[in-house]
């Protein structure tokens, strides 16, 4: 495993070590992660979703912009996720704020993704009441025969990403007897500045 966080590391840098390492060891979606939102009358929800990109900015993942996180995210921008990897015994915190990615990143990854899970995410009105299971089969047929004669097909408007652009990063391991070590980067300006936190 790799070494402790330092003060002069940056807390990107210190999230990718720590998901290699989850990525190794972990059984499945050493990705994945919490996502707390908080609606317009400051009721907060959590969800689990999977961290599809990392780049100088911030955090990204995908979703449909009309489900409830959505709905969230339009009356307020503050996100917070909590990635948690039993095996490694790390859990790193973080805290930002919202805005969605450009249309062609959200086109191209998109693109990506497996045919049906492409006319799936055209198929659900996420979130939304359902029927019965049946009615949500019936709309993946339709979007099958619409799209059947496509090679590529087009991203739903209502389908996008989200980057979290963090102001906040606490970097978790466990300890013996519950001393715990926590090191939380606050961003200073185009810096980050790191404090030790008690347990
Ligand atoms: C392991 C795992 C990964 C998931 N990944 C995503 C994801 O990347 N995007 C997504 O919209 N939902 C994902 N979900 C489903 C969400 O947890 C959630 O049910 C859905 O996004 C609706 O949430 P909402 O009603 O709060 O908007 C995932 C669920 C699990 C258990």
């Amino acid at each position: 495993m790799t070494p402790l966080p330092q003060a002069t590391d940056h807390p990107f840098d210190v999230f990718r070590t720590w998901l290699q390492d989850a990525e190794k060891k972990e059984l499945s979606y050493p990705n994945a992660f919490s996502f707390a939102s908080v609606n317009a009358d400051s009721q907060p929800s959590v969800r689990t979703l999977l961290l599809k990109g990392l780049d100088d900015r911030g955090f990204v993942f995908y979703t449909n912009t009309q489900s409830r996180k959505g709905d969230d995210l339009r009356a307020n921008i503050n996100g917070a996720m909590l990635f948690y990897w039993k095996t490694c015994q790390r859990q790193i915190r973080i805290e930002g704020v919202t805005e969605r990615v450009s249309e062609t990143e959200a086109d191209s990854y998109f693109a990506t993704r497996p045919r049906e899970s492409q006319i799936g995410a055209w198929a659900s009105a996420q979130s939304r009441p359902l029927g019965q299971y049946e009615d949500l089969q019936e709309s993946v047929a339709r979007y099958r025969a619409q799209f059947k004669d496509k090679d590529v097909i087009p991203r739903p408007p209502h389908w996008s990403g989200y980057r979290l652009i963090p102001h906040a990063v606490e970097f978790w391991v466990e300890g013996e007897f519950r001393l715990h070590r926590r090191f939380l980067y606050r961003r200073n300006g185009a810096d980050w500045q790191m404090a030790l936190l008690n347990p």
